[in-house]
């Protein structure tokens, strides 16, 4: 489900089209190659995203998670955990909310749609006042509280719409 937000931008949803040059995948590809096993390739390839744009995006994650075949929430985790990797102006409080099966299954849609209305942005966006960015996660490894999200490190479950409002008045 896409919306728009601001003027000639709409939201992403997954699987868009990202466009990176093809210096940059040819870059990518040597990396694989150079690795028995694509996870290995993760880090040489923010770097090479990192070198030729200044910072990583939630975009770049994408883009390698798709080149690699590597889960999101696996080159997510290697971007956060090395302070190497300079992130383009990461909300004060990061949202990642699950849209795998479980969460699917209980309505994570509605939830994000619900976050994008409610922060006035679209995933991988900053709100105005730098509070929040938001992105989508394969699996928080917290299906049994589906439909969940992490809050920074904190974990919420079982969400609806209702318990997102007053979850997000906690964060400041
Ligand atoms: S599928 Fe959502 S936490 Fe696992």
């Amino acid at each position: 489900m896409s919306d728009q937000h601001e003027e000639g931008h709409f939201c992403r949803t997954a699987g868009e089209k990202i466009m990176f040059s093809d210096a940059i995948i040819q870059s990518i590809k040597k990396a694989q190659q150079r690795y028995p096993d694509q996870q290995s390739a993760v880090l040489p390839a923010l770097h090479i995203i990192q070198k030729e744009y200044g910072n990583l995006s939630y975009e770049a994650m994408r883009f390698v998670s798709q080149q690699l075949r590597v889960p999101e929430s696996d080159v997510f985790g290697t971007a956060t955990f090395y302070s190497l990797y300079r992130w383009k102006n990461p909300g004060r409080h990061q949202i990642q909310i699950c849209h795998n099966l479980s969460c699917s299954l209980l309505g994570a849609e509605t939830m994000i749609a619900h976050l994008e209305k409610k922060l006035g942005v679209c995933e991988g966006q900053v709100t105005k006042d730098g509070r929040f960015s938001f992105i989508r996660m394969e699996c928080i490894g917290r299906c049994d509280g589906a439909p969940a999200m992490l809050v920074g490190d904190d974990y919420h479950g079982e969400l609806t719409p209702e318990k997102i409002d007053e979850i997000l008045k906690k964060y400041e």
